[in-house]
């Protein structure tokens, strides 16, 4: 098991990776806030639960309090942090109740937002169980919603008490959410850590069979340099936007398909490809470099196909116009396992990275 300490301005606490420990939560968490409190929730959903459920249960003298969230980014919504808020205050939960969040990042950050919200605030732990919460969303205290005029729009930063990754609940997984999921750790190793890229490259097979210490080894760095850089930057003011490699013309493709065909980490990874591509033509990468890093991004694949015109995939970056709010960033790998953010990159650049980008998923198509 390893143990990476988060430390910002506003908050302590450790992220642990390994297997077994979800049949062992209660006397972990009692390690932390001492005797459980009277009232314990676990917010999950109903899927993870009938997967897990018992095995989660397995070390609780009393059952925590069970509420469901109903699958998808459709129910990632206010509506129903209020319902889940009004069954809490039904079920009697007051200031010193604790909630647990068990699923993948939607539960996490629903999960995270009701203990945000409920009475200004009460303590949380994250037991996340795909690899995109276990590497990713879990961790930073980023917690929120999604309104009808976009993702993520409602929220609030709320740190949890701890987190708890359990490998072992990756087995259940689909396939297709694991390797989206790792598309964040080839970008963690990307921006930040070349001996990610290195490991990446050298076990993708046993990560993608799901090696327990491949797989531990990935997460933890994953999770280390997540932290590394909240440390310095918690609340997205500078260092905290390298975190976006590959988000920029991601989140382009996810708008320009309605969140329907791609998992976030698939249009990360084409999105790291576009990038990539930039990154090159300016030479803060070398030819070789970038088909190291492109090579990576393809092993971890299969990337979806994308239909899509370069003009739709520009303009859902806002770089078909001049300013963003002043500024239209991208950020940009320096080398491997260094990055920077750039604010000049130009409307033809940004649309030949995008083709390149289309072309690569076309051959890919056939
Ligand atoms: N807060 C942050 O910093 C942050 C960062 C990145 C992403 N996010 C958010 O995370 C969300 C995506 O998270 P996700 O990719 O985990 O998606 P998700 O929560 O929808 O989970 C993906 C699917 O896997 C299923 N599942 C979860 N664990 C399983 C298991 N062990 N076995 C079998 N099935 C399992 C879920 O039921 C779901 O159908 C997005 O809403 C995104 O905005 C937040
Ligand atoms: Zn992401």
């Amino acid at each position: 098991m390893q143990t990476i300490r988060v430390e910002t301005p506003s908050a302590k606490y450790d992220v642990m990776a390994g297997s077994g420990l979800l049949s062992s939560l209660a006397p972990r968490i009692e390690r932390i806030v001492g005797k459980l409190p009277r009232r314990v929730f676990v917010l999950t959903s109903a899927s993870i639960w009938a997967l897990w459920g018992e095995n989660f249960l397995a070390s609780f003298a009393e059952a925590p309090v069970a509420l469901f969230l109903e699958p998808g980014e459709k129910f990632k919504t206010l509506a129903s942090v209020e319902k889940l808020a009004r069954q809490m205050a039904r079920a009697g939960a007051d200031r010193g109740s604790l909630l647990i969040a068990f699923g993948g990042g939607i539960v996490g950050d629903v999960g995270g937002f009701l203990a945000a919200m409920y009475m200004r605030g009460i303590p949380y732990i994250q037991v996340p169980t795909t690899l995109l919460a276990q590497v990713d969303s879990s961790v930073g205290g980023k917690t929120g919603v999604n309104l009808p005029e976009g993702k993520n729009l409602v929220g609030s930063f709320h740190h949890p008490l701890a987190v708890f990754a359990d490998i072992e609940t990756l087995a259940t997984l689909p396939e297709r959410e694991l390797r989206a999921g790792l598309m964040e750790s080839v970008k963690a190793g990307i921006i930040r850590d070349r001996s990610l890229v290195r490991f990446m490259e050298a076990h993708a097979d046993r990560v993608l069979k799901r090696d327990a210490k491949a797989l531990e080894r990935v997460i933890a760095a994953s999770v280390r340099m997540k932290a590394g850089v909240v440390h310095l930057d918690e609340r997205e003011s500078g260092l905290r936007m390298i975190l976006n490699f590959g988000h920029t013309v991601g989140h382009a493709l996810e708008q320009a398909t309605h969140y329907k065909t791609l998992l976030h980490g698939e249009a990360v990874g084409w999105g790291m490809v576009a990038a990539l591509h930039l990154a090159r033509q300016r030479g803060t990468i070398s030819q070789t470099q970038f088909e190291r890093l492109e090579g990576l991004v393809y092993l971890y694949g299969p990337l979806p196909e994308l239909q899509l015109r370069a003009a739709r995939v520009v303009a859902g970056t806002g770089g078909d116009k001049k300013n963003v709010n002043g500024v239209r960033r991208f950020v940009l790998p320096v080398g491997i396992g260094d990055a920077g953010v750039v604010e000049d990159v130009t409307p033809e650049e940004l649309q030949a990275a995008v083709e390149y980008m289309l072309a690569r998923a076309e051959e890919k198509r056939v």
